[in-house]
């Protein structure tokens, strides 16, 4: 029997992942346009971190963990309390007061599986550690709804304040209020987070619960001055950089760790899975773990949704691109062009060869799959008389070159199509 991937986790194939190429390419390119550095941390952290940080009473901690209970460590259900140890324990507080930081990479949630939900999913996650001001939080926003904009999708950004830790407990009791008075309409699960974390009650999917918690109190009538001050200056900051958004009340976020600003990118094309991207200000959580007063920010993307939209929109993915393909005919010509393939590579062209001893037309072929921008063909008798031909894939026109100087010459005829790369 064939041995498959487990149930939710995903193979990211050659014809697919371009799409993913593109998509981390574009945010790498827009987040240091927003001065931001790069942080990659480990996969497994202790449990407690996690408890600590999202909250024992999440969906997340209570049911979605890969925990190994032997050893106390987790597979990072997501990357923010990771980055935040990996902030405390190197010191970046000190480095620099404000640190701008993204990553990229899997993430870990016993979910059950469907369209757009994985067990293993990666996100693309942003951080800016040290500062309480809300245009942070708005120049946040803008740069998500900017690589959204910059990758073609379309999507609404939903915005909430949920308080702080001196105004949240008056809007805790009203709450509660409200539910007890309706508490036998409610779902099982909500009857039960009524009791560890009320504010759930608030995005609950089921319809009867969204019928009974539409007229339910709202956070921001009850919001402190210093909380409501922030929130305004939030807007304001969006509306002087254009940004689009409305107000959701109901917006809780499955994460404890929030508090004031918290928002979402919201996809009408992903069926149940709406959230392309979310976020929001946890102004206690590096204190929580341990490191300095710092206030915080962030939002992650999930990049298996985005590359979903994107296949939805059927846009033409560039596929890798040669710049030459190297073919050899009979074996002399072969062990010929074996170091000359290397001695390309060396120069920074992207170089492909047959190692099969194919026929010219084979190997044409396999040139042509490859998307190669030109044909060096080196026959038995071409070899004898000391010439290569070069064929221009594109216009068909051939030039010889002597086999002696084609390490030297091929370089300047094919500049590589990588600017990163340029002929030494
Ligand atoms: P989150 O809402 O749990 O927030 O996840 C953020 C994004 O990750 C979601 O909007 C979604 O696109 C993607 N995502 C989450 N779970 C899955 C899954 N099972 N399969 C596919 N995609 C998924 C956080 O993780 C917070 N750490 C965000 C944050 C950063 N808040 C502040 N800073």
């Amino acid at each position: 029997m064939k041995i498959k991937a487990l149930n939710g986790f995903k193979d990211i194939v050659p014809g697919e992942i371009e799409l993913w190429q593109k998509v981390e390419n574009t945010a790498r390119d827009i987040f240091a346009r927003f001065n931001f550095n790069e942080i990659r941390m480990p996969i497994l952290e202790k449990t407690e971190l996690f408890a600590r940080s999202i909250g024992d009473s999440t969906d997340i901690v209570e049911k979605e963990m890969y925990t190994f209970i032997d050893k106390q460590i987790t597979m990072r259900p997501e990357a923010t309390a990771s980055l935040l140890r990996a902030y405390i324990q190197h010191g970046l507080h000190v480095q620099k007061p404000i640190q701008r930081l993204f990553t990229i990479g899997p993430m870990f949630r016993h979910e059950r599986p469907q369209k757009g939900r994985l067990r293993q999913f990666h996100q693309m996650d942003v951080e800016v550690l040290g500062t309480p001001n809300p245009r942070v939080d708005a120049e946040l926003m803008a740069m998500g709804a900017m690589l959204l904009e910059e990758l073609g999708i379309t999507m609404s950004l939903e915005i909430n304040s949920l308080g702080c830790p001196i105004c949240r407990p008056g809007f805790r009791a009203a709450l509660l209020s409200f539910i007890d008075d309706r508490k036998d309409a409610l779902c099982e699960d909500c009857t039960r987070r009524s009791k560890t974390n009320p504010l759930r009650v608030l995005d609950c999917k089921n319809s009867a619960c969204r019928e009974q918690v539409a007229e339910a109190p709202s956070i921001q009538e009850h919001l402190c001055s210093e909380c409501d001050k922030h929130f305004d200056a939030v807007q304001e900051g969006l509306k002087q950089l254009d940004v689009q958004y409305s107000l959701n009340k109901f917006m809780v976020r499955g994460l404890d760790y929030y508090t004031r600003t918290t928002f979402e990118f919201i996809t009408k094309d992903l069926g149940a899975q709406a959230a392309v991207g979310a976020g929001g200000r946890y102004d206690g959580l590096v204190a929580k773990l341990g490191g300095p007063k710092a206030p915080g920010i962030g939002f992650a993307m999930g990049l298996e949704r985005i590359v979903l939209l994107l296949q939805q929109q059927k846009e033409p993915v560039d596929s890798t691109q040669i710049d030459i393909f190297v073919a050899g005919l009979g074996e002399k010509a072969s062990e010929f062009s074996f170091p000359l393939a290397h001695k390309l590579r060396r120069k920074g062209l992207f170089t492909a060869m047959d190692h099969e001893g194919r026929s010219l037309k084979s190997q044409m072929k396999q040139a042509n799959k490859v998307n190669a921008r030109y044909v060096l063909i080196i026959g038995e008798n071409e070899l004898k008389q000391g010439t290569a031909v070069l064929r221009n894939m594109e216009n068909q026109e051939q030039q010889e070159i002597a086999v002696t100087s084609l390490s030297t010459e091929l370089p300047s005829i094919i500049l590589p199509h990588n600017t990163g790369c340029n002929p030494v």
